[in-house]
């Protein structure tokens, strides 16, 4: 939540933190702003609204030229999307700019403070006391960096920050609390951004900061210390993806392309995981098989999307391994007093790595003693680096607001864990798994096949722009996938959305069913599972009865069902366990296309942003 870019080097600032920025405004598309330290003072401009709306003010109002600079596009928490709100914020001589992500819990202190000593603060946010608070600091010590320790040291809450001086037109300094902060380094240059997207044009080197440090960033090179000033140990990795993953590549929208990428996706999450003879090989999860074989619980923390995910490697878990599997909103987990010791296994999903709720969550199992395992799709994110051991997806980068390719890819991480975990327990070990991950080995296929089959999902979802209310529904693993068709639903086509568990159907929700209500239904596999299938079947009946129009999604040669679908997708037939990665797959083309027919941003939906970095 809310983008962040710094830049110091050779090229234009403005030019180099604009082009970050527009990378970034997934993260937040609030309000967007600029402050650059040239001619011995310090230029700003900012806007509300997107990107685009700053852009068009500096067409009215160039800035001066310098090549150093920062900048923000927001996600709101205090304060509306204003202009004045919008960030960065400057102190009352307009000597020091300062971008913020996070939250400052104790602002209203340091606010009523900063006032009685005669500072004007204009914006109701609780970044603008940082600004006032560096320009106080650095008038007595004269280092943008120290003045940066100083302050930090004083503030409460989770932030990124990063600062200009116009008296240090060479500096940029930053600072991170539970927030991400990464740094770029390039020939001459370096950069600081809250995702390396920002600068994976200009260098794929980059450092990653550690909690409660502080980066100085000069043309010639960058120093990271502790809030404390000590020199601190950082991380430098190289990015392995380059700037056309970062690009739409021909396509309207990034979700079109990031669903149209699940097939490698899914395939370069498996690659080199699973051997020539079947065995899994995991060396990443670095958690002894000793242990793995002593867990007597997993606990699965996530968000959103990641926790449906989570919900569907329940099933996977318990069915493969024969051990008990919890599955929590991160957001409840750590609020709670849950019962974990060191034979309780937490794994943590989450796409970005930056999810607050999720790390908290992290932090609250690890507290207890639990050892944590993180499936994470970005490198040198907070919650790999806060955890025992790390499986990494390998989606790429997911830029859309609404999460596709990185669901898919946590689910075939959640099938690793629990085939591994079956593997080195040696539990239910035998044909069955066996012929799972000769199936899981050839999944991205069939991905394939669903998205090359998408047409007629796209003409019903058109049909379906004017209405308001769309249910899903499913059983055993269709029930979370009836879920995230009703999450995506909601996000994209702001549409009343809801997933259920056909069985409780009876226990409710029917009241709902209406003349012409359209209802999904996710259909599990006919073969070998007829009590689950049938019964469905018999849902299906029974809502039709009462006049709801059925949208069925079920397996190819599944022709039980077709005299009740009004509308019937077709997906490959596959392992039950399985059947999410191609059964999720027309919903979220189903609601990429409704949202579009109703003239909704695909990308970026109101009131949302990626990277969900506060409570
Ligand atoms: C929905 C969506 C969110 C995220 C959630 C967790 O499409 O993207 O629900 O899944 O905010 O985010 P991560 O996985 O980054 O922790």
């Amino acid at each position: 939540m809310c983008g962040i870019v710094g830049y110091v080097g050779s090229q234009s600032a403005l030019d180099v933190v604009l082009a970050g920025l527009k990378r970034l405004e997934y993260r937040g598309y609030d309000s967007a702003g600029v402050a650059v330290p040239a001619d011995g003072g310090l230029a700003a401009a900012k806007k509300a609204g997107k990107l685009v709306n700053l852009e068009k003010e500096l067409v009215g109002r160039p800035l001066p030229s310098g090549s150093t600079g920062i900048g923000h596009t927001r996600w709101a928490t205090h304060g509306g999307p204003t202009d004045v709100n919008a960030h960065p914020h400057l102190d009352n001589a307009g000597r020091v700019a300062v971008v913020h992500n996070g939250i400052i819990e104790n602002f209203a202190a340091l606010r009523a403070e900063l006032t009685e000593r005669g500072h004007e603060l204009a914006s109701e946010t609780d970044t603008e006391v940082v600004a006032h608070l560096l320009a106080e600091e650095y008038s007595s010590c004269d280092d943008l960096a120290e003045s940066m320790r100083l302050v930090c040291r004083r503030l409460e809450g989770a932030f990124t920050l990063v600062a200009v001086h116009a008296d240090a037109p060479d500096v940029v300094v930053g600072a991170r609390r539970n927030s991400p902060l990464v740094v770029g380094v390039g020939k001459g240059e370096a950069f600081l951004a809250s995702d390396v997207a920002a600068f994976i044009d200009h260098t794929r080197s980059a450092i990653e900061l550690g909690q409660d440090q502080v980066v100085e960033l000069r043309r010639d090179g960058v120093t990271v210390t502790t809030f404390d000033g000590r020199p601190a140990e950082v991380r430098s990795y190289h990015v392995d993806w380059d700037a056309s993953a970062a690009e739409k590549g021909g396509y309207d929208y990034f979700m079109l392309k990031e669903i149209a990428e699940q097939p490698k996706a899914v395939a370069d999450t498996l690659l080199g995981r699973i051997d020539t003879a079947g065995s899994l090989t995991l060396d990443e999860v670095r958690i002894s098989d000793q242990e793995l074989r002593e867990l007597d619980k997993v606990v699965i923390v996530a968000c959103g999307t990641a926790f449906h995910a989570g919900l569907i490697a329940k099933y996977a878990i318990e069915h493969w391994t024969r051990v008990p599997c919890e599955v929590e909103l991160a957001s409840e987990f750590r609020y709670r007093d849950p019962i974990l010791d060191h034979r309780t296994l937490v794994v943590a999903i989450s796409q970005s790595g930056e999810t607050m709720d999720t790390l908290m969550a992290v932090r609250h199992a690890r507290e207890q003693g639990a050892r944590v395992l993180a499936i994470c799709n970005t490198n040198g994110s907070t919650i790999p680096r806060e955890s025992d051991a790390v499986l990494y997806t390998h989606a790429g980068p997911e830029v859309a607001v609404a999460s596709t390719k990185a669901f898919l890819t946590q689910l075939v991480a959640c099938y690793l864990v629990a085939l591994y975990l079956g593997q080195i327990r040696g539990t239910k070990w035998g044909d069955e798994i066996r012929a799972v991950i000769r199936d899981l080995s050839r999944i991205s296929r069939e991905v394939e096949r669903v998205l090359e089959t998408m047409e007629p999902v796209r003409e019903l979802a058109r049909t379906l722009a004017t209405k308001k209310t769309v249910l899903f529904l499913g059983r055993h693993v269709g029930y979370p996938v009836a879920l995230e068709g009703a999450l995506k639903l909601k996000e994209l086509a702001y549409m009343h959305a809801e997933g259920f568990a056909a069985g409780e159907l009876k226990h409710g929700p029917i009241a709902l069913i209406e003349e012409d209500l359209p209802v999904v239904v996710v259909v599990p596999s006919p073969a070998g599972r007829s009590l689950l299938h049938d019964k469905i079947v018999s849902n299906i009946q029974e809502i039709r009865a009462r006049g709801a129009r059925t949208i069925v999604i079920a397996e190819e040669g599944d022709e039980t069902v077709a005299p009740y679908a009004d509308h019937l997708i077709r997906i490959p037939a596959t392992p039950t366990l399985l059947q999410p990665l191609v059964s999720t797959v027309p919903l979220q083309v189903f609601a990429c296309e409704l949202a579009t027919a109703r003239g909704n941003e695909v990308d970026q939906p109101r009131n949302l942003a990626k990277s969900v970095t506060v409570e």
